[in-house]
């Protein structure tokens, strides 16, 4: 183990090296590909919803590592769909999460890879390893199961909980319209009662830095498995949780991140808001 590794339980040790390792190889691609220009290649699900050649390429290389590495395994990416395995455990990739930014040339974009056990689903998963690479940050956060999170070697911890009024929450926006307009009603709702409301545009960071005590909470709705798969394993090694609304498992529906006590709160505001 390299220094300034953190010690982790035989087993995920390698899923988590291995998810730091390839987060780091995809985030210094697509810094060099950030650095020779983007352009975007096309549209998903809405006309704001965009892949550059980087998206595609970063998740190439994802695929190809994790499959010369553990050829067992399946695999689940934002650019390139599913691969199913015969170990039971699924890598969960987004090859650049907060791809408006990284468009941009605003630093807040990441490599997000977790290796997860059971169906890629939030909702019954069990998260093994994970890894955020922000190369325009310089960061690297790292957690897995029963092991704590990380950033380098720095152990993370979540904020203590705090009062709603006094939280500093993130959220993000759909790329469809007609979902923005109920999360602009309810942001609308949200602002009077809190700190701040920040709109960083990456869920990986977003959750990252609640995991490193740099937000109070997070919640977006709408968000795929691999926006949270890397992040939402960070706030729980860091002490937090990650619920749904009402309680429930994290899903599409609504993700809902921080101290526990804090998540709680948020949770019944989110539902009186008509979240
Ligand atoms: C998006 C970012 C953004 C969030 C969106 C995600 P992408 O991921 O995480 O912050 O608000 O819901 O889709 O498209 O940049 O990978
Ligand atoms: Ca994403
Ligand atoms: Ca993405």
């Amino acid at each position: 183990m390299a220094p300034g590794w953190p010690s982790v339980t035989p087993g995920t040790g390698e899923l988590l090296r291995l998810a730091r390792d390839v987060a780091v190889e995809a985030g210094e691609l697509a810094a060099r590909l950030r650095r020779e220009g983007v352009e975007v290649q096309g549209t998903k699900s809405s006309p704001i919803d965009i892949v550059t050649a980087a998206d595609r390429a970063a998740e190439d290389l994802v695929r190809g590592r994790l499959a010369a590495a553990r050829p067992g395994d399946g695999f689940l990416g934002e650019e390139s769909g599913a691969g199913a395995g015969t170990s039971g455990i699924t890598w969960v990739v987004d090859p650049i999460d907060g791809t408006v930014n990284y468009l941009y040339d605003l630093p807040n974009w990441s490599v997000s890879i977790a290796a997860v056990e059971g169906e890629p689903d939030p909702g019954t998963w069990r998260a093994l390893a994970g890894a955020v690479a922000a190369p325009a940050l310089g960061e690297v956060f790292t957690a897995s199961s029963g092991s704590g999170a990380h950033l380098g070697d720095r152990a993370l911890q979540v904020r203590p909980p705090a009062a709603l009024d006094r939280a500093l929450l993130s959220t993000g926006f759909h790329y469809t319209q007609e979902i923005r307009g109920n999360q602009a009603r309810v942001a609308a709702g949200i602002i009077p009662r809190i700190r701040d409301l920040r709109r960083t545009g990456g869920a990986a960071i977003d959750l990252a830095s609640v995991a490193a005590g740099r937000l109070d909470g997070f919640f977006e709705q709408g968000l795929n498995p691999w926006d949270q798969a890397a992040g939402a394993l960070l706030v729980a090694e860091a002490g937090g949780a990650v619920t749904g609304l009402g309680g429930a498992a994290p899903s599409q529906r609504m993700v809902i991140a921080g101290h526990p006590a804090l998540v709680r709160e948020l949770d019944e505001l989110l539902q009186a808001l008509g979240a």
